[in-house]
């Protein structure tokens, strides 16, 4: 395992205050442009990470499916693990790894569902194999063998044979709104640049303005 004893040279790129967008949501579009230039393998996959219903966190991969001014888009099983704790907690923290570039992105913020609106539309975009894999998975629900999932599948491939696939009821978006969104740039001698924004969120969905500041490594 010779990886537990390399020390990688992060570089002397810097990141640095007059750099970067006033935006952070404009700084992380052009991060994921770069990610996607870059050719990182899925770009768009974050580490979600929730509160479960425990106080216990949990945290797994996800696809960000959309990102403007309003957030941070995914969409997953309702009743899943993370939906059960999303709706005992909606504080939720997000981690984009470019690793390869040297580059990481946490976010803080709290998620809420999107509209029915939302969610069918993003449901429709899918292809046919996985609107049929939204309807035939419980996710996160023990299930006694692959062969019984299989079957779970062929059911629901049968059921919507030649059909438009309605989108399931416990199956849709979530939107991140971020309260704290933090550009960290790999630097030599591990003196790394991090650069957070954060804003006050309030419960009526009003905000204050970003606030930019530098924090130490
Ligand atoms: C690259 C990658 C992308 C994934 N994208 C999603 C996704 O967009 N939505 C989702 O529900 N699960 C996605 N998963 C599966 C989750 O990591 C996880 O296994 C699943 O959502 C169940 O999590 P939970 O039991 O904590 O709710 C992805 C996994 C990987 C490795």
């Amino acid at each position: 395992m010779d990886s537990l004893n390399r020390h990688e040279d992060y570089g002397q790129e810097a990141l640095e205050e007059g750099h970067l967008l006033d935006d952070p949501i404009a700084q992380f579009q052009s991060w994921l442009i770069d990610a996607e230039a870059a050719k990182i393998y899925e770009p768009n996959a974050f580490v979600l990470g929730t509160v479960g219903t425990d106080d216990q966190p949990r945290s797994r991969t996800v696809l960000l499916k959309g990102v403007d001014n309003r957030g941070f888009f995914f969409a997953s099983n309702f009743l899943s693990r993370k939906g059960e704790a999303l709706e005992h907690n909606n504080k939720v923290s997000g981690v984009f790894g470019w690793y390869s570039m040297y580059r990481q992105v946490l976010i803080q913020g709290v998620a809420e569902k999107v509209g029915p609106s939302e969610s069918d539309e993003y449901h429709a975009s899918r292809p046919h194999d996985s609107q049929v894999a939204a309807w035939s998975s419980n996710q996160s629900s023990p299930i006694a063998s692959r062969q019984a999932l299989d079957a779970q599948f062929d059911q629901a491939l049968e059921r919507f044979a030649d059909k438009d696939v309605p989108r399931p009821e416990f199956w849709g978006g979530y939107r991140i709104i971020p309260s704290r969104i933090e550009f960290w740039k790999g630097r030599s001698n591990r003196m790394h640049d991090r650069i957070e924004y954060l804003r006050t969120l309030s419960p009526d969905g009003s905000h204050s303005a970003w606030v930019i500041q530098r924090l130490q490594p």
